[in-house]
């Protein structure tokens, strides 16, 4: 299936519509610059902005601002000429969804240096890549275990981008299956607590349990602190492949957890979430899976999933796990996100 394609129209959430400013590393690179030194914020205070009127409130070298306007324009981000500069329509159709342009903006340039620095080892020794590439030392799990004041930096740091992706994908997750029947849930590597939120939030009914390493849990009980549904969100700290999870669900997630990890640990993580799970409980996956290039060639915005691409499954291979495993209702379903997404469900008899 190909990644879904801003241009292209037709899209079934109106967030995505972010990924068309992230086409090209040029323009990503100015919208991100013009989003960092206030110059988005400036438009929306000011509407109209001449050169002369930008300088006075902006730090510019001289010899540089008309590079970087012609570079917004070509962008789609502004229009205008030596009258003045306006933020395009089209470009403040995708400001309410700000934070998710931001952390894809971000994520996309971390991802930029090993898809320069290594894609060749990439698709010859995927062993040397993973060694080499920035994004795995980011996403180090290992600095997740004990809290100092480091590990609380580093696991801020990718906690951020997981979080704002998950506040919008979560919708695409309950649009195709309902949580409404259910009343204790699981969250399996449920990080910040962002896809429980959106639960609470979706179902009133609904209580989550998430299971997550515990400098991301006390990041995450920082990060709900203040939301009204955080009473009905417990956080428990562990290490899921070693430890006894708690049990009695009736559902039992993983999102964006199992492709992370080789074939023993993902068996290990769903051995764990069928013990945890009540008989006649749900247990649900929602992954990416693997994407086609298209006839225009892949975006900016997709090099993260570029550099994971070597780590997605077919459903197929849950279908497989869960029926060897006495499971029942086996359903794959896919969404169109930035990039394919499956739904994997399965009742425990
Ligand atoms: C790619 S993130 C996905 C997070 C979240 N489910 C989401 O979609 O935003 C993987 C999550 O698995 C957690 N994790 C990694 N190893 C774990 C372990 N051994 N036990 C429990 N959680 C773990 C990480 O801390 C992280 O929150």
């Amino acid at each position: 299936m190909a990644f879904s394609d801003p241009e292209a129209g037709e899209l079934q959430f109106d967030y995505l519509l972010v990924d068309a400013f992230i086409v090209d590393l040029v323009s990503a690179r100015a919208l991100s610059s013009a989003l960092e030194m206030g110059v988005v914020d400036l438009f929306l205070d000011h509407g109209r902005l001449t050169v002369a009127e930008l300088q006075q409130r902006v730090t510019f070298e001289p010899s540089c601002i008309k590079l970087f306007l012609d570079l917004l324009i070509h962008a789609g981000v502004i229009a205008g000429d030596n009258e003045g500069y306006v933020l395009t329509p089209r470009f403040m159709k995708v400001l309410p969804y700000r934070d998710l342009l931001v952390a894809k903006l971000d994520f996309a340039h971390f991802a930029a240096h090993d898809f320069i620095d290594s894609f060749s080892f990439m698709i010859s020794d995927v062993r040397a890549f993973r060694k080499r590439a920035g994004m795995f030392r980011l996403f180090n799990y290992g600095n997740s275990t004990v809290q100092t004041p480091e590990n609380h930096q580093r696991t801020m740091k990718w906690m951020r981008i997981t979080t704002v992706l998950t506040k919008y994908e979560a919708q695409a997750c309950f649009s195709k299956h309902s949580f409404s029947g259910y009343r204790h849930m699981l969250d399996i590597g449920g990080n910040s607590g962002e896809f429980a939120l959106q639960a609470c939030r979706n179902y009133p009914e609904l209580r989550v349990t998430v299971f997550d390493l515990p400098v991301v849990c006390d990041i995450g009980q920082q990060h709900l602190a203040k939301e009204p549904e955080s009473g009905r969100i417990t956080f428990t700290r562990g290490n899921a492949l070693v430890e006894v999870l708690p049990a009695g669900f009736d559902l039992v997630t993983f999102k964006s957890v199992l492709h992370d990890w080789p074939e023993r640990e993902a068996l290990m993580f769903l051995d764990k979430a069928c013990r945890a799970l009540q008989k006649g409980g749900t247990i649900l996956v929602f992954e990416r899976g693997a994407f086609e290039t298209g006839a225009s060639g892949l975006p900016y915005s997709l090099i993260p999933m570029v550099l994971f691409s070597h780590t997605f499954r077919t459903p197929e291979w849950y279908c497989d796990y869960l029926a060897a495993h006495g499971f029942v209702s086996i359903s794959v379903q896919w969404v169109r996100l930035d990039v394919p997404f499956m739904l994997v469900t399965a009742v425990k008899e």
